[in-house]
């Protein structure tokens, strides 16, 4: 479905094997927890076992005297951290704005209150486990249940919203919950510090180099060219390495006292507790439609819970003002603070509660209104993002809703519940629509056209696990006709040029102009050279008439097969390598975003099989159609939505971080209690990308893609269950509760 033909895109668009997977599946891709540095210490860190209170003593003379120990550090002696002047993408961010121990405030538990280093990970539990604290203890609040404690904010409104609905023929009004689900990748989050008395290495687990580095510089009181932050491989992260956790200040007051390099791990617990979680949402819906079901108002309320000290907010209204047509609309949020820790960014921050919301809603309405679902969506869709009047820079909704139709065999639904069977089984089947920004990040990129015939390209961002090193080793093929394995990919060192965060499904719309850019100045570069240099056979030719493809500097209008290897030319000049440096600007206040409304788009449909007899559904079948412009590597962007949809069935039917009521602890707090979708919840998958390129975004018109698959999926599942059992789930995750009481009335 390619608009360009296949000669001008030979590597672009084309399934990629990932170039790091020898690496990774010969176990060689070395993880921040796997580096061991000669003299390395361990860390581990003591966490409170209250969530509100206060920390009156530590008794750590038992854990000192223990042996291996070399230091325990806590708020007398751990030595001087500061508070970040502001979030700020391009000087440092975090979500949790007090550095460990600078009070003696206990605000949610698992709180830092210690840190143990010893020889050996054995003794440094050993001796953790070896400390008595003290606390005065106060009532912690870890409730689920919200309700907004600030004035809500009014986020995006339009016409009258409530006069539309008091007079519309056809309401919905219901309000939906998500719970707190915490990010669980495989990898822990890690930290190496080392310190040489002057310098500061930090072998780190992040999604951003480069706002990492910012952020220990501001937060240790360090220049940033006494810092280097290095992230090679990443086992994931979901958001969660997005931004600096305390752990990381602790790594570096550790190696700061003992003069050593210091690792510490967090442990599976701690992700529960002390790295972020996404936050339980509490969203009322209010939509009404004419009876054609156009809409004639849409009002999101919603509220998240945040900690006690912090101001994370899960932007769930964030698409609601251009999904859909409607001239009323209002959004609003507010928080209500918990005994938690910070919540943070987790796949699809906002949107991907959000639409569960709007997408159920949605669904309900669809109900009220006796209208199929999809229809109802294909009737709604805007001519223009109706929130700011600008024009979509590509969106093709709709064409994702038929498509996603027409694949999964939707026109064969009959609406009534428990109405479908198959091989004895009752089916339900249910849509869900999706919405995730294009966004794109500064980003600056290196390319070496070498004399060997290989090339390199550097650029500071890192691969979270998506293929970030197989994009960038794809552009540079594409535009040199250098073969893949060829072309040498560095990244993961913040003494790269600046690279874009992994995140926001922003990455790979970041690095692509920057390392175009790169690319053609060594291009110009090698002609030049190419044109002057004695030895060249285009001595004394014009730069204009020449031209570099498939990996041969040739004449232009000639086949490249006429010219030469672009490694003699090379070698006709001395030089080692042609270099060019490129950059690309971007960020949050993009000025593109001014002149349109620039999002990918997509549908999921779901099928659910339910047992009545034994209270068993399983998500057996999804379609899914995405929007994303065009895709760089088909093979890498399917791997990233069909993870997402497992992700979805777990986000609809398992997971749900629980707080113990009478310790305020996530009790759930590792991978037995905390319900993943794994592969024996796999659905049979199917997953398809439309292709139109958003050349608006840039000249390859890539949107990026990943979290936008985990949006939407959840509504189409509730809807399947519904289809199927008749029981309407608003609180996710659907419990086997729910429907058993539904086979009792
Ligand atoms: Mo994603 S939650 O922006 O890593």
């Amino acid at each position: 479905m390619s608009t360009l033909p296949d000669s001008v895109l030979s590597v672009i668009g084309q399934p990629q094997a990932r170039v790091d997977g020898p690496l990774k599946v010969s176990g060689s891709a070395t993880y921040t927890s796997d580096l061991n540095l000669p003299d390395l210490l361990i860390a581990v860190p003591v966490c409170s076992t209250i969530a509100s209170g206060r920390l009156v003593s530590l008794d750590i003379a038992d854990a000192e005297a223990m042996p291996g120990v070399h230091a325990v550090l806590h708020r007398d002696n751990v030595g001087r951290f500061y508070r970040l002047s502001g979030n700020s993408m391009e000087t440092g961010f975090v979500d949790e704005a007090r550095p460990p121990f600078e009070d003696d405030i206990i605000r949610y538990y698992g709180q830092y209150i210690a840190v143990v280093i010893a020889d050996t990970f054995e003794a440094a539990s050993a001796a953790s486990a070896a400390i008595e604290a003290r606390y005065e203890v106060t009532p912690h609040d870890v409730r689920d249940e919200l309700e907004a404690d600030d004035k809500p904010k009014v986020e995006s409104e339009r016409g009258d919203p409530d006069r539309a609905f008091d007079t519309a023929p056809a309401t919905l009004d219901a309000t939906y919950v998500t719970p707190t689900e915490t990010h669980n990748p495989i990898e822990l989050h890690a930290t190496i510090a080392d310190w040489d008395g002057e310098n500061y290495t930090f072998y780190e687990t992040t999604q951003a180099i480069t706002v990492h580095l910012g952020t220990l510089s501001q937060m240790l009181g360090v220049p940033k060219e006494k810092i280097r932050v290095i992230s090679r491989y990443l086992g994931s992260g979901f958001g969660g390495k997005l931004w600096m956790w305390p752990h990381s200040l602790l790594a570096a007051a550790a190696t700061r006292q003992t003069g050593r390099p210091v690792k510490l791990v967090v442990s599976r617990k701690m992700m529960f507790q002390n790295v972020g979680h996404r936050p339980v949402t509490q969203q009322r819906v209010r939509v009404s439609a004419e009876r054609d079901g156009k809409l004639t108002s849409l009002q999101h309320d919603y509220v998240n819970h945040t900690a006690i000290a912090d101001d994370y907010q899960e932007s769930c209204g964030e698409v609601t003002p251009l999904i859909y047509s409607t001239p009323n609309l209002r959004v609003t949020s507010g928080v209500t603070r918990r005994n938690v820790g910070s919540p943070t960014s987790m796949r699809g921050p906002g949107a991907v509660p959000g639409l569960y919301a709007i997408e159920s809603a949605m669904n309900e309405l669809a109900h009220v209104l006796n209208l199929d679902p999809v229809e109802l969506r294909l009737r709604n869709e805007p001519r223009v993002d109706e929130s700011t009047g600008l024009p979509f820079s590509s969106r093709h909704l709709t064409e994702c809703l038929r498509m996603g139709a027409e694949r999964f065999g939707w026109s064969r639904r009959t609406p009534g519940v428990g109405s479908m069977q198959r091989d004895g089984l009752t089916l339900g089947w249910g849509v869900g629509a999706c919405v995730w920004p294009g966004l794109r990040f500064s980003a600056a990129a290196d390319v070496d056209l070498r004399a060997d015939g290989s090339a390199r390209v550097v650029c500071g961002t890192q691969d979270i696990g998506t293929g970030t090193y197989t994009v960038l080793a794809q552009l540079v093929a594409e535009e040199t006709g250098i073969p893949l394995e060829r072309i040498e990919v560095g990244l993961g060192d913040s003494v790269l040029p600046l690279g874009p965060i992994s995140g926001g499904s922003a990455a790979t719309a970041s690095v692509i102009p920057a390392v175009l850019d790169a690319v053609r100045a060594a291009t110009k570069l090698l002609l030049s050279r190419a044109a002057a240099v004695d030895g060249s056979p285009f001595k004394g030719a014009s730069e204009d008439e020449l031209a570099f493809s498939a990996g041969h500097v040739h004449r232009k209008g000639e086949t490249p097969e006429r010219g030469v290897p672009f490694g003699q030319i090379l070698e006709a000049a001395k030089m080692r390598a042609a270099s060019g440096s490129g950059s690309a600007k971007g960020g949050f206040d993009d000025p593109l975003k001014k002149r349109f409304s620039i999002y990918s788009y997509g549908a999921h449909f779901a099928e659910v099989t339910w047992q009545p007899e034994i209270a068993r559904l399983r998500v057996s079948r999804v379609v899914t159609v995405i929007d994303g412009g065009r895709i760089v590597n088909p093979r890498a962007a399917r791997n990233q939505i069909e993870g997402a949809v497992v992700m979805g069935v777990g986000m609809a039917l398992f997971e749900h971080t629980m707080y113990d009521k009478r310790t305020g602890a996530p009790i759930n707090s590792n991978l037995a209690d905390y319900v993943v979708a794994t592969n024996a919840d796999t659905p049979e998958l199917d997953v398809t990308f439309l292709d139109h390129p958003d050349t608006v975004f840039n000249e390859l018109g890539a949107r990026g893609i990943a979290e936008i698959g985990l949006a939407g999926i959840a509504s189409a599942i509730t809807e399947a269950t519904h289809h199927a059992t008749g029981v309407r789930v608003r609180k996710l995750p659907i419990m086997i509760e729910d429907l058993l009481a539904a086979e009792m009335t």
